[in-house]
C-alpha cells in the first residue's frame, strides 16, 4: 500500500493519477493530443497488442490524459479501474453491453434519468438485451421478483433523477447477490463526495461526467468504475464473456489474464471501446480534471444552497411539494441520513400549486436560472421535466419516473442564495399571477 492509497479525499481529487510529466516537467496534466504513439520495436508492438505489456497505442482505445482522470476516478469511487467514455449514456450502454447478450435480460429501477430509460427500454430491445423495471425501488421484494435465469445485472440510480429518492443500495445489492449477479449503479447526481457506492455493496459505478464531477457545464463525458469485488470466474455459466476465450483477442480469458478485480473494466475498453469506438477526446478528459480538482468544495456549497432552497420553498405558499430528501418530510429522510450523510445534492423538484399553466410562466419569468437541459452546473438550472427530458415517455411512464405534469427541477449552482431566491420568488409571483387569471 502506498502513501497515495491512504489520501483523504481532497487530496485525491487533486493528485490521484497525476504526476508531473518527465519529460517536461510539466505539473499540471497536460492534453495528450495525439491519435497514436510509438513502439519501441516490433516485440514491444506485438507484446502491446497481445495484452502481454500494457501501454499506449491508439487514442480510440487509450489516452495519457484520459488515464489520468480514470485513475482519479477509480481513486475517488475506491475502485480497482475505470474507463472514461465520450458521455454517461455511452457509458451506461458499455456497463450493460460488457455482460449482457441478446437473449439476456436485466432488472432496473424504473425511477432513472429519462435517456436512460430510453435506451434500455428501446435501443438494448432492440439489440435483443431485455429490461424489466422495477415500478418501487423501494420494494425489494419487487426486484427479487423479476430476476430471471437469464438476469445478468441489477442497475439503480443512487440518489434518482428526478424524485431525489435514495436507493437502499445493501438492499439491492444483497438480492443482486442472492442471484450471483452484479449490481450497477448510477451515481452521477450523489457523486463519491456525498455517496460511495462500493462501501455499500455495489459492484460498477458509472457516471455522467458531464455533471457534478465536471461541475461546470462546458464538457460531455462518461465513465465507469469497476469495485472490482465481483468474482465472475465462480460465475462461468453466468459470464462466458468475461471467463471464456475472446475470439477477438488472440482467444485470452479476461479473468485468467488480469484476474477478477479487473477483468470487468479491460474487457470494456480493449473489445467494446475498441469496437464501438465511443472515446473520449483529450481536451475533454482534461476539462473533466479541472472541474474534478475542486469537486468537495464545490459540492459543499451546492448541497448548502439546494438545502436552503429546498426548505425555503417548502414554506412558500405557491409551492405544492417539494421532492428533496434532506426534508425530513421527505419518505427517504431516514435513507439520506444514512447513504448520504453529508447531504443529497443540489438537484430537487417541486410541484406549482397552480399546475402546468403556472410551470410554463414560472420557467419563463426566471432570469438567474437558466432554462435547459442539464444538470451539475456552477450556474443554477431549471427545466420542465414532462415537456423536455421525460417527454419521450408515455404519461404512465412519466408517473412511475415520478414526473407530474406541474412538476419544475432545479439545479442548485453556487451563486449567492438570496439572490437566488430572489429570482425564484419573483417567478413564483408571476406564475401566481397566471393561475388567478385562468381562474377568474
Ligand atoms: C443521472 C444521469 N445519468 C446519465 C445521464 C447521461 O449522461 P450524458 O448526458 O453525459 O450522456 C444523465 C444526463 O442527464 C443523468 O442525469
Amino acid at each position: 500500500m502506498s502513501a497515495a492509497d491512504n489520501w483523504r479525499f481532497e487530496t485525491k481529487q487533486i493528485h490521484s493519477g497525476a504526476a508531473p510529466d518527465p519529460v517536461t516537467k510539466s505539473r499540471a496534466t497536460p492534453i495528450y493530443q495525439t491519435t497514436s504513439y510509438v513502439f519501441d520495436n516490433a516485440d514491444h508492438a506485438a507484446n502491446l497488442f497481445a495484452l502481454a505489456e500494457f501501454g499506449n497505442i491508439y487514442t480510440r482505445i487509450q489516452n495519457p490524459t484520459q488515464d489520468v482522470l480514470e485513475q482519479r476516478l477509480a481513486a475517488l469511487e475506491g475502485g480497482t479501474g475505470a474507463l472514461v467514455l465520450s458521455s454517461g449514456q455511452a457509458a451506461s450502454t458499455f456497463a450493460i453491453l460488457n455482460i449482457a447478450q441478446a437473449g439476456d435480460h436485466f432488472v432496473a429501477s424504473s425511477s432513472i434519468y429519462g435517456g436512460t430509460y430510453n435506451l434500455f427500454k428501446y435501443t438494448l430491445a432492440k439489440l435483443g438485451v431485455e429490461v424489466t423495471f422495477v415500478e418501487n425501488q423501494d420494494d425489494i421484494d419487487e426486484w427479487r421478483a423479476a430476476v430471471r435465469p437469464s438476469t445478468k445485472l441489477l442497475f439503480a440510480e443512487t440518489i434518482g433523477n428526478p424524485k431525489i429518492n435514495v436507493l437502499d443500495i445493501r438492499a439491492v445489492a444483497d438480492v443482486a447477490h442472492e442471484n450471483d449477479v452484479p449490481l450497477i449503479v448510477d451515481n452521477t447526481i450523489a457523486t463519491p463526495y456525498l455517496i460511495r457506492p462500493f462501501e455499500h455493496g455495489a459492484d460498477i459505478v458509472i457516471h455522467s461526467v458531464t455533471k457534478f464531477l465536471g461541475g461546470h457545464g462546458t464538457t460531455i463525458g462518461g465513465a465507469i468504475i469497476d469495485g472490482g469485488t465481483f468474482k465472475w470466474s465462480e460465475h462461468v455459466d453466468k459470464f462466458p464473456g468475461l471467463t471464456e476465450p475472446d475470439p477477438s483477442y488472440h482467444g485470452a480469458s479476461y479473468t485468467t489474464a488480469v484476474g477478477d478485480g479487473l477483468a470487468y473494466i479491460i474487457k470494456a475498453r480493449v473489445q467494446l471501446l475498441r469496437d464501438l469506438g465511443s472515446a473520449i477526446a483529450p481536451q475533454s478528459a482534461w476539462n473533466l480534471i479541472q472541474g474534478i480538482e475542486t469537486l468537495s468544495l464545490r459540492i459543499e456549497r451546492h448541497v448548502q444552497n439546494a438545502q436552503e432552497i429546498a426548505e425555503w420553498l417548502d414554506n412558500h405558499d405557491d409551492v405544492a411539494a417539494v421532492n428533496y430528501s434532506g426534508l425530513p418530510s421527505s419518505p427517504w429522510y431516514a435513507k439520506a441520513n444514512e447513504y448520504a450523510p453529508k447531504g443529497v445534492g443540489a438537484v430537487l423538484s417541486f410541484e406549482l400549486k397552480g399546475g402546468v399553466e403556472a410551470g410554463r410562466e414560472f420557467v419563463n419569468s426566471l432570469s438567474l436560472f437558466s432554462h435547459l437541459a442539464n444538470i451539475g452546473d456552477v450556474r443554477s438550472l431549471v427545466i420542465h421535466p414532462a415537456s423536455t427530458t421525460h417527454s419521450q415517455l408515455s404519461p404512465e411512464q412519466q408517473l412511475t419516473a415520478g414526473v407530474t405534469p406541474g412538476l419544475v427541477r432545479l439545479s442548485v449552482g453556487l451563486e449567492n442564495v438570496d439572490d437566488l431566491k430572489a429570482d425564484l420568488d419573483q417567478a413564483l409571483a408571476a406564475a401566481r399571477r397566471v393561475a388567478e387569471a385562468a381562474r377568474a
